[in-house]
């Protein structure tokens, strides 16, 4: 079944609408004490286990896949169960079979919640008459996939990177509110992580940068070089927290450009807000070139961030 990214106007508009209320900023500001919770209790337990410790498993995993938990409307009791499958669907270079029956697993469980008509999203969609089960199956399976991996692969990744560059990091652990979301934005910028570039066909003769491009025609859009534009950009391979960053293009452009952004820009706030002020003395605890870096995964980043305090 197709999900929104594989559609086109006016089936994508009318399907994107259904969810656009859940993700404007307002309604994802909502969420932000809930998430300042989930991440104070992920570091609680981090520190009070042995170092070093995995900053993957302790909180860059868990904390995407609760949140989406909370907005899909998954039951408190289920949220170990959807820990591990979401961790299955994850798209790296692991086993395909693997992500194809966690996702029948989960298509299973959310059948069955389905039915309880919760107050999450899934709730709301199934209560709404305008899905099918099976559309709204895929949308959520679409939420999970596409907001999962990403936010995490962002908060390891940007935790090494701002690790590796100490005045950056002490000028975020010391800044304010504003210097904050200005490091997600510079983070996200300079970090790219989704590898998987937009793939779009031409649907008429069009010209990009004195290039013409003939209906029909495949394009690549490679994000990470427009976000390394030395035009638009100055310097853009020195990470600057205070650089102006905000034109970047790392959640995409245009109708597909990403529905999860308002929520995604709250957990990386949140994490990057509070891990160094609650964790000064936060380190490596191998050095940086030892990290085992997912070169060809969908989504860059590192399989395992060993830190130590
Ligand atoms: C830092 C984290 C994230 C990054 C870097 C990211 C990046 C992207 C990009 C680049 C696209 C566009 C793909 C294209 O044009 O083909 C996209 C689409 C999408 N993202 Fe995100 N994303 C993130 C987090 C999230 C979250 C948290 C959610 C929801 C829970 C989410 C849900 C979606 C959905 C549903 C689409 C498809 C939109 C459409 O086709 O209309 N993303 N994302």
């Amino acid at each position: 079944m197709k999900t929104l990214m594989q559609m086109d106007p006016p089936e994508h508009t009318f399907y994107r609408r259904l969810l656009t209320a859940d993700f404007m900023v307002r309604k994802v500001e909502g969420l932000r004490p809930g998430i300042q919770r989930l991440v104070d209790d992920l570091i609680d337990t981090m520190l009070a286990g042995p170092r070093p410790a995995d900053l993957v498993e302790a909180l860059a995993l868990p904390l995407p896949s609760l949140v989406i938990c909370e907005l899909l409307g998954v039951p408190y009791g289920d949220r170990a169960f959807f820990q591990r499958v979401a961790g299955e669907l994850v798209m790296d270079e692991g086993d395909p079979a693997r992500a194809v029956a966690a996702s029948e697993e989960l298509d299973g469980y959310l059948d069955g919640l389905l039915e309880e008509a919760g107050d999450g999203i899934l709730g709301r969609l199934a209560g709404g008459g305008a899905m099918t089960r099976p559309e709204i199956r895929t949308m959520a399976q679409l939420l999970l996939v596409a907001g999962h991996d990403t936010t995490a692969n962002m908060i390891a990744l940007g935790t090494a990177a701002l690790l590796a560059n100490p005045d950056q990091l002490a000028a975020v652990r010391d800044g304010d509110a504003a210097l904050v979301a200005n490091t997600v934005e510079e983070l996200l910028r300079y970090l790219s992580i989704t590898h998987t570039e937009a793939r779009r066909v031409a649907l008429e003769d069009l010209e990009v940068g004195g290039q013409l491009i003939r209906a029909g025609e495949g394009i690549v859009v490679v994000k990470s070089v427009a976000n390394r534009d030395p035009a638009a950009f100055p310097g853009p391979g020195t990470l600057d927290v205070r650089r102006k960053a905000r034109h970047h293009v790392a959640f995409g452009y245009g109708v597909h450009q990403c529905l999860g952004q308002p929520l995604a820009r709250v957990e990386l706030q949140v994490v990057y807000g509070t891990l160094y002020r609650r964790i000064p003395t936060l380190a490596l605890a191998v050095p940086l070139e030892r990290l085992d870096f997912k070169d060809h995964a969908v989504f860059y980043g590192v399989r395992e961030l060993p830190v130590t305090w």
